[in-house]
């Protein structure tokens, strides 16, 4: 499925001054909370999210854990339905520990809905969402993101960890994805 033009929404040099920013900031608001002993478990969501969680947690002034957590969405085709499939658990507990989940993109918002209704019931101490992306314009639930990487409009975008099929994950740029006539 080769792309007819890739059209770069958020460069590579957009996202770096941007993620920079996010990591200071979520240093900022977790140096205080962390007790001596304390790490903050960074909860990145495969796969689109393993590019922003692994340039994330390098910027981060703090100690970190980094656990993994798989799902699928069912639905028809490109639609979301909400009802969430784990395909891969972490492999550590979150009981009592301040979590901060690392998701790609919020669309409609059902699929971190899901996965922070379960976190929720494991008793983490604390829990906060960083999303690299945001489509406002597909919200079908509401959902607060403590940390947010971008607005963008509703267009389909690879890169970044994002893929379409699995291709162009390893995209350093934001691309708008269109398909090849
Ligand atoms: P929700 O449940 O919020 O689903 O609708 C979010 C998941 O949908 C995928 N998604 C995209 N993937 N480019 C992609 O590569 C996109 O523009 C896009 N929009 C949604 C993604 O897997 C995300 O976790
Ligand atoms: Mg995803």
């Amino acid at each position: 499925m080769p792309m007819k033009t890739s059209s770069v929404l958020i460069s590579r040099s957009q996202i770096a001054d941007r993620v920079r920013e996010l990591a200071m900031k979520i240093t900022q608001d977790y140096s205080p909370r962390l007790k001596a002993n304390e790490s903050l478990l960074v909860v990145s969501v495969l796969k689109g999210s393993f590019v922003f969680a692994a340039d994330l947690v390098r910027q981060l002034n703090l100690p970190c854990e980094i656990d993994f957590i798989e799902a699928s969405s069912y639905g028809a085709g490109t639609q979301s339905s909400g009802d969430v499939k784990i395909l891969k658990d972490l492999r550590g507990n979150m009981e009592s520990r301040h979590v901060l989940v690392v998701e790609d993109i919020v669309d409609t918002g059902l699929t971190i809905t899901r996965l922070l209704q379960l976190f929720k019931t494991r008793n983490p101490s604390s829990i906060r969402l960083c999303a690299f992306l945001h489509k406002p314009s597909r919200s079908e639930v509401p959902v607060t993101i403590d940390y947010l990487g971008f607005t963008i409009e509703d267009k389909f975008v690879v890169g970044y960890g994002l893929d379409v099929n699995e291709r162009f994950r390893e995209c350093p740029d934001l691309v708008v994805y269109q398909e090849a006539k």
